[in-house]
């Protein structure tokens, strides 16, 4: 059973690099963010608040189908995951099932903020993933611009910055580098050579 841990902060490229590192090693994948983002949906469809640990532990229990919304990839989701994912109950209650799809036969690779410290501290290969403030809500304009949207660069940045602080500074489960863990800056490369130095790094410590 081989477990991969890939972390980092908004926009660094690990859900690319994960989901490519699962094609190139034949191992299901998990974007953990996702089940933070349906917690933070259900609050907001609930007309609950975020920032309220009762109104956001009663948005725990969402129904499967609701992985796949559209909506849940939007920055405001994003933003909205950000805050529930501060309250330990929250988090809590998301462990088990990460946990499970870590140690199914065979193995699995889980991108997020805390898979290397907590989810799994253990994991075969670890790797934590980052690229520049300004590098990351670049990406995030050329892909607003790309789905016909109208970014705006500042406000971007502003976004990120806001949510690297909440996931840092937060009492439970911080977003930081784990023990073991290798770093891959993707500040100045492209995907596809991104792609091959995180292969590079986990071949190395498999
Ligand atoms: O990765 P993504 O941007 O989808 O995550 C949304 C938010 O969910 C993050 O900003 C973070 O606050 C929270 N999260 C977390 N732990 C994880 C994955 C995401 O706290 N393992």
């Amino acid at each position: 059973m081989t477990i991969i841990a890939v972390d980092g902060p908004a926009a660094s490229g690990k859900g690319t690099i994960a989901r490519a590192l699962a094609r190139h090693y034949g191992l299901p994948c998990l974007d953990t963010g996702l089940l933070y983002r349906a917690v933070g949906l259900s609050v907001l469809k609930a007309g609950g608040d975020p920032d309220h640990e009762a109104d956001a532990l009663a948005a725990c229990d969402f129904d499967a189908p609701l992985l796949d919304d559209p909506a849940l990839r939007s920055e405001a989701v994003g933003s909205l995951a950000s805050r529930v994912s501060v309250h330990p109950g929250v988090r809590q209650a998301l462990v088990q099932r990460q946990r499970d799809f870590a140690t199914q036969p065979g193995g699995a690779i889980l991108d997020g903020r805390d898979i290397g410290t907590v989810i799994a501290p253990d994991a075969d290969a670890k790797i934590f993933v980052t690229a520049s403030v300004h590098v990351r809500a670049r990406r995030r304009y050329d892909d607003a611009l790309a789905h016909g949207g109208h970014p705006d660069m500042d406000s971007l940045i502003a976004d990120i910055q806001a949510r690297d602080t909440r996931d840092m500074s937060r009492d439970h489960a911080p977003l930081r580098m784990a023990d073991g863990a290798d770093l891959l800056d993707t500040s100045d490369l492209t995907i596809e050579a991104a792609i091959r130095q995180a292969i590079a790094l986990v071949d190395a410590q498999l």
